[in-house]
């Protein structure tokens, strides 16, 4: 835990916007999921996705953490970061065949979700090792937008469908060595997620899938973001997953290797968003504090409607009121907060936006032209690693030369 004085120093010294990281809380969050789940072949394969920060990764990396991969670009970077390729990973959808070739040349698994796709790999590549992701046909998750199971998602095999599956591996000789699921992001019920394995530990009987080296059961562990939000409680939430894995390999009649592919779990409460408020605007009902970031760099409000915790690191004792915390980009939806309580707000008072560790940098972009903040990650209470944003003009002359054409 960043104490908040702490985090006003680095706020003071490298300025704002700035991302901030706590890489001690990273790596007790790996360390805490295997003393919650006591599976002896448990495998975390952080989802990089959430963030993708490579000095978070580097300590995740040394601690012996796999990663879950979405593109050929986190592939190369996880490679190029020295992740061994047994360690990563790959969960495309609507993957092109130019990806899947380049990826299967890197030599990393790959986790296939469609009939589709799963066809033309029997046809074109008999023989390879690949795991199936299955759609878990459960529903649940913190949005809509990110639940991955049911009838309104992309993701996935639909169970059902076991029997053609059987028949495309077979036709190609392919080698099953795991079965992937996952429910969805912030998983509200334990039950959803005993559910959901329940019903890939169904399908992934001998005579469907002799091969199997592992079950994936993704990622989704949720932490609280709202003040007043319980936490869950994990050490009897895995003791359960761990008793039903047993219970499953012991049917199986093999030791298997359980992955979970975490994303939010490991690094949410870990980051923090900096910004420092220079405008101040009564809009009748309204209060406004206007600040020097904006949706492009923490977009979760935005697109999820999601809470953040904001505090008022400049002015912590000061009269509470209400306000709308907005940013700096030219849309009436640009806020972090709206109606939020907060201690009083005055012009130049540094504002820490917190749970900003997941998808918050690594969904950033640079709409109206704001650059990216900078990030620095702390570990053993010094400061590991840091990186400056781009400056404006730094900015206008990368796109300009990226839009050199030949
Ligand atoms: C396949 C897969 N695994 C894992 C994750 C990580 O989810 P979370 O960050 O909620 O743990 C995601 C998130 O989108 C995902 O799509």
């Amino acid at each position: 835990m960043i104490s908040h004085a702490r985090l006003l120093e680095l706020a003071r010294e490298y300025g704002t916007p700035l991302f901030v990281y706590d890489g001690d809380m990273v790596l007790e969050r790996y360390r805490d999921l295997f003393r919650f789940i006591p599976c002896e072949k448990l495998r975390i394969c952080y989802a990089m996705k959430a963030n993708y920060n490579p000095a978070l990764l580097t300590l995740l990396r040394d601690a012996g953490a796999g990663l879950d991969t979405v593109s050929p670009g986190e592939v190369l970077y996880a490679l190029k970061l020295g992740f061994p390729r047994e360690r990563i990973i790959y969960t495309a959808n609507n993957m092109t065949d130019a990806e899947f070739e380049q990826v299967l040349a890197l030599g990393v698994t790959m986790n296939i979700g469609s009939l589709s796709r799963l066809a033309k790999i029997a046809k074109h590549h008999p023989g390879i090792r690949i795991c199936l992701r299955f759609n878990p046909d459960v529903c649940d998750g913190d949005s809509e937008k990110t639940m991955t199971g049911g009838d309104l998602t992309k993701f996935g095999i639909l169970l059902d469908a076991v029997d053609e599956v059987r028949r495309l591996v077979r036709e190609g000789n392919l080698r099953v060595i795991g079965l992937h699921e996952h429910t969805g992001s912030g998983l509200q019920h334990a039950e959803s997620v005993y559910r959901s394995m329940a019903n890939l530990m169904a399908i992934a009987t001998p005579e469907n899938f002799p091969d199997l080296e592992f079950l994936d059961f993704g990622g989704g562990f949720k932490v609280p973001y709202k003040p007043d939000e319980k936490r869950i409680d994990y050490v009897s939430m895995g003791a359960e997953i761990a008793r039903r894995f047993e219970a499953f390999t012991a049917k199986y009649g093999r030791k298997l290797d359980m992955y979970f592919e975490p994303g939010k779990y490991m690094v949410a409460e870990a980051g923090y968003l900096l910004v420092e408020v220079n405008t101040l605007k009564r809009n009748r009902t309204r209060l406004i504090a206007g600040c020097n970031s904006g949706f492009p760099q923490l977009i979760r409000p935005v697109l999820y409607n999601a809470y953040h915790q904001i505090w008022n690191l400049s002015n912590p004792c000061g009269t509470p009121q209400v306000y709308d915390v907005c940013g700096n980009i030219c849309e009436t939806g640009d806020r972090f907060a709206e109606q939020r309580e907060l201690p009083e707000i005055r012009e130049y008072d540094i504002l820490a936006i917190g749970n900003a560790g997941a998808y918050c940098y690594s969904m950033g972009g640079v709409y109206n032209l704001r650059p990216m903040p900078g990030e620095v990650i702390l570990h053993d209470g010094k400061v590991f690693a840091a990186h400056r944003g781009l400056t404006s003009e730094e900015l206008a002359d990368r796109i300009l030369e990226e839009n050199r054409f030949k």
